[in-house]
């Protein structure tokens, strides 16, 4: 099938390229144009785990292709995905003003009928105003109906969930359009395509059911699904606070609570706590929306309330370690937001190194993919590619991220080159016993 992809960030470029993998021909476009000439010149402008491999596979057999121009990627496609961004207002509603251009284009270019499907994540009505959007622009060319198909792609693992979903929603208001988004994931639903990640042979555990919903369920079903799992998160945290103060472990605990399969054990990490650009601005949106239908989403306020203490909570570790901060050699661990991800957007490692900064803090910091990003935004950091060269000098090592190359530190190396032997570890990553037995200042969240 033709389908066009409006919009080449995380999800646009992961949607197109698994779509052309999976059999179907796809034209991308972004108003980025210098996004789409590194497209185009085969580099991929982001990091996303066996992404690479697939954009050079699809586009050797012709099924991808980029353009510039809107027109022709509108024009190119029966569906239309629209994948542009949505980012949040200062009240913490969506910001939908990208979604309307696109519509104003799609209404302008389009010679023949389209269904126009929203990718991105939006507030639920979205797609009744999409139509409306698109009937009020539309010059008699074609007509349109409107879907919602939200991703649930983590980063990092992206292009593994697609090809492996747990679930596809589709929100659809006529069966027809339910029928196209059917034939579109036919190949991944009856698992016909060669597997990037596992070589063409997947556990036989995947099932992935078929969802057709109302449009507005569908956009619902995203934001109460993130926001869930932030939710997950906050209360793991908020346990681990009570853990600290009644001298109990909070993993012995959220581990015996995740082997009730009602709870389950994903998503109870305590630590550093929840940033990115899904998580924090769909909560966000998620509270807003409610506001403006009259319901005050309390549980999810006290569930951002308890994310944002966490860069408090490790501070004030930091600074009860280290007495005065100012002037001290302070070396972060890790800046993207999560592991396998160059994404610093809303990562709680930035927060860090920004407070630390204003409080006249020298900081080194090293990421095995986040560093130019990083530095473009704090440049008067220090950067390394090494953490042993991060750490050198360095009078405390703060862990803010979970990367697996920071898990196996070889600490009694790292500590013949620190100027103090302190670990302040905003992830849990080592064992307090252990860290101990090295000689080391060990502090991590609720297993004081
Ligand atoms: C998320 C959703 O998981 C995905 O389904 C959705 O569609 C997009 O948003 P992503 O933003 O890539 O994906 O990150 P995710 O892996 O879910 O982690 C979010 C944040 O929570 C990270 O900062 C992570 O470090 C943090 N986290 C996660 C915890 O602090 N504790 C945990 O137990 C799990």
């Amino acid at each position: 099938m033709r389908l066009s992809v409006i919009g080449c960030g995380y999800v646009g470029l992961v949607t197109g390229a698994c779509l052309a993998e999976a059999g179907h021909d796809v034209m991308c476009t972004d108003i980025d144009a210098g996004r789409i000439a590194q497209l185009k010149a085969g580099q991929v402008p982001i990091y996303e785990h066996h992404l690479d491999k697939i954009l050079v596979s699809a586009g050797k057999s012709g099924k991808i292709s980029y353009t510039v121009d809107p027109g022709e990627a509108i024009r190119f496609g029966d569906t239309i995905f629209i994948c542009v961004g949505t980012p949040p207002r200062p009240d913490g509603s969506a910001d939908l003003s990208a979604i309307d251009h696109v519509a104003q284009q799609i209404a302008a270019e389009a010679r023949s009928p389209k269904l126009v499907v929203e990718k991105s994540t939006v507030p639920a009505r979205t797609g009744i105003e999409l139509q409306r959007a698109l009937s009020a622009y539309s010059r008699g060319n074609g007509g349109f109906r409107v879907a919602s198909n939200p991703e649930f792609l983590r980063e990092g693992t992206a292009v593994e969930d697609f090809f492996h979903p747990d679930r596809i929603v589709v929100g659809v208001e006529d069966p027809a359009a339910a029928e196209q988004l059917r034939e579109i994931y036919r190949p991944i639903l009856e698992r016909k395509f060669t597997c990037p990640v596992h070589q063409g042979k997947c556990p036989d555990n995947y099932k992935g059911e078929f969802l057709v919903t109302t449009i507005s369920s569908a956009e619902l079903i995203k934001h109460a699904s993130n926001s869930f799992l932030a939710l997950k998160i906050s209360y793991a945290n908020a346990v681990s606070d009570l853990c600290e103060k009644l001298g109990a472990n909070v993993e012995e605990v959220t581990h015996a609570m995740g082997l009730d399969p009602r709870i389950g054990t994903q998503f109870l990490k305590a630590g550093l706590g929840f940033g990115g650009f899904c998580f924090p601005k769909d909560i966000q949106a998620f509270i807003s929306l409610a506001a403006t239908v009259g319901v005050d989403f309390e549980i999810l306020k006290a569930a951002e309330r308890v994310n944002k203490q966490r860069i408090d909570r490790f501070l004030e570790k930091i600074s009860k370690a280290l007495w005065v901060v100012k002037g001290k050699r302070v070396a972060i661990l890790g800046l993207a937001f999560k592991a396998n991800t160059d994404d610093i957007r809303f990562a709680p490692a930035l927060e860090v190194m920004k407070r630390l900064l204003d409080e006249g803090a020298e900081v080194h910091a090293c990421d095995p993919e986040a560093v130019g990003k990083a530095k473009k935004q704090f440049p008067q950091a220090h950067y390394h590619e090494d953490p042993y060269k991060t750490l050198e000098g360095a009078h405390a090592a703060l862990i803010c991220t979970e990367w697996d190359v920071y898990k196996k530190i070889d600490w009694q190396r790292a500590g013949s080159v620190m100027a103090r032997k302190l670990v302040v570890d905003g992830r849990n990553l080592y064992s307090p016993a252990k860290m101990k037995e090295l000689g080391f200042e060990y502090s991590s969240f609720g297993r004081e």
